[in-house]
């Protein structure tokens, strides 16, 4: 087995440095940097000048391609995640791909697909469930019957590329599937049915709703309610805010899950000076994530937050969004494909 997954960079802005930062850091010693593209060349040429590798280019392909790259990160704007992720897994590279993992539900199939028929590894970056006092509280309360997850960010401008339906969805999908993501690792089981009720009123572009208020129902019975925007930071909750409600027992998170309040237990606040040495360096799961991919890759065993767990935070986004544009409460089939075509 190799010792060390050389890592390929297919998008080179400010997500994928965090992640390049930190391999070249050697915070995740199983991976080194090897090569980076991107379609803006001067991009991946400032990653290679400033975290080393073996060269910079503006064709994805080659990095793809290439049979010195063992695994590839892929950090670009939503359009291309899809022809990407499949090009990577045929050419038999495991995969860190930011979120979400797709525009539509369909996409994330063929990823799916691509990946299984390949056995290659994919870790898909929904951090949150990486973050240390959210896998506190999932132990402290492992069945909540009741939950709320809420993202407040601050005003996406309107010329973001992440708001231009065709590439990147709008805010809702693009951003909401990490509080989905949350809610199903909290909740502890699959989404079965969603409604919600949206609305176009913060960037105002026709058509494509930036605010919504969700509701999930989950098949262990739980329910959640997922709140999305960007209509600035609420300063008491933070952008991120999530409750969860057992029988006997609850806990809210707050300031980004850096802090949170505790019900039914001797100890009713945590906090980062709470949290080991380990766990403080991390707060935000980046590195934890990170970590994980590089083992589940070498051992080429599946990840916690895998191709499955970003195509069910996309599907639904993706049918929360649907509720809300036809007025309709929505079924979702967690791995029924067929009902998608
Ligand atoms: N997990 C998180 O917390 C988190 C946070 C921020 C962003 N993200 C995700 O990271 C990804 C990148 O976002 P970002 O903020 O770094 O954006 P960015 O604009 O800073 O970087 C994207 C890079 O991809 C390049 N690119 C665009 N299309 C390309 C193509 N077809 N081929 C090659 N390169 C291409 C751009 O030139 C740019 O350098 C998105 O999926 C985003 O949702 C995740």
């Amino acid at each position: 087995m190799a010792e060390v997954l050389r890592v390929g960079c297919i998008g080179c802005g400010q997500r994928a440095e965090l992640y390049v930062e930190k391999i070249a850091r050697q915070e995740s010693p199983l991976l080194r940097m090897h090569g980076y593209a991107d379609v803006r060349q001067a991009n991946a040429e400032r990653l290679l000048a400033e975290y080393g590798g073996r060269y910079a280019t503006a064709d994805p392909e080659q990095v793809l391609a290439d049979p010195d790259i063992d695994a590839v990160l892929i950090s670009t704007w939503h359009d291309t995640h899809t022809p990407y992720a499949v090009a990577a897994a045929r050419h038999g590279k495991h995969i860190l791909i930011e979120k979400p993992l797709a525009l539509t539900i369909d996409e994330c199939w063929q990823i799916e697909e691509a990946v299984r028929r390949a056995g290659v590894t994919v870790a898909v970056g929904l951090k949150m469930r990486f973050m240390p006092l959210v896998r506190r509280i999932r132990q402290w309360v492992p069945e909540p019957f009741l939950l709320t997850g809420q993202m407040m960010n601050d005003r996406v401008p309107d010329d973001s590329w992440s708001l231009q339906p065709g590439i990147g969805g709008g805010t809702v999908l693009g951003a909401g599937c990490h509080t989905a993501d949350l809610l199903c690792y909290l909740a502890g089981a699959d989404p079965v049915e969603v409604y919600a009720c949206g609305s176009d009123r913060i960037h105002q572009m026709a058509g494509q709703i930036d605010t919504l208020v969700g509701t999930i129902k989950f098949a262990n019975g739980a329910v959640a309610a997922l709140v999305h925007g960007d209509p600035g930071r609420n300063p008491y909750t933070s952008t991120f805010f999530c409750q969860v409600f057992g029988l006997n027992q609850g806990a809210c998170l707050y300031d980004r899950y850096h802090r949170a309040h505790l019900w039914g237990c001797a100890q009713p606040t945590l906090g980062i000076a709470d949290l080991d040495e380990f766990e403080r360096a991390d707060v935000e799961g980046d590195l934890a994530l990170l970590r994980h991919f590089a083992l589940c890759a070498m051992a080429r065993r599946p990840c916690e937050v895998g191709v499955r767990e970003g195509r069910l935070a996309t599907t639904l986004m993706v049918k929360l969004l649907e509720s809300a544009a036809r007025g309709l409460p929505m079924q979702v089939e967690a791995d029924w494909r067929s009902h998608y075509g």
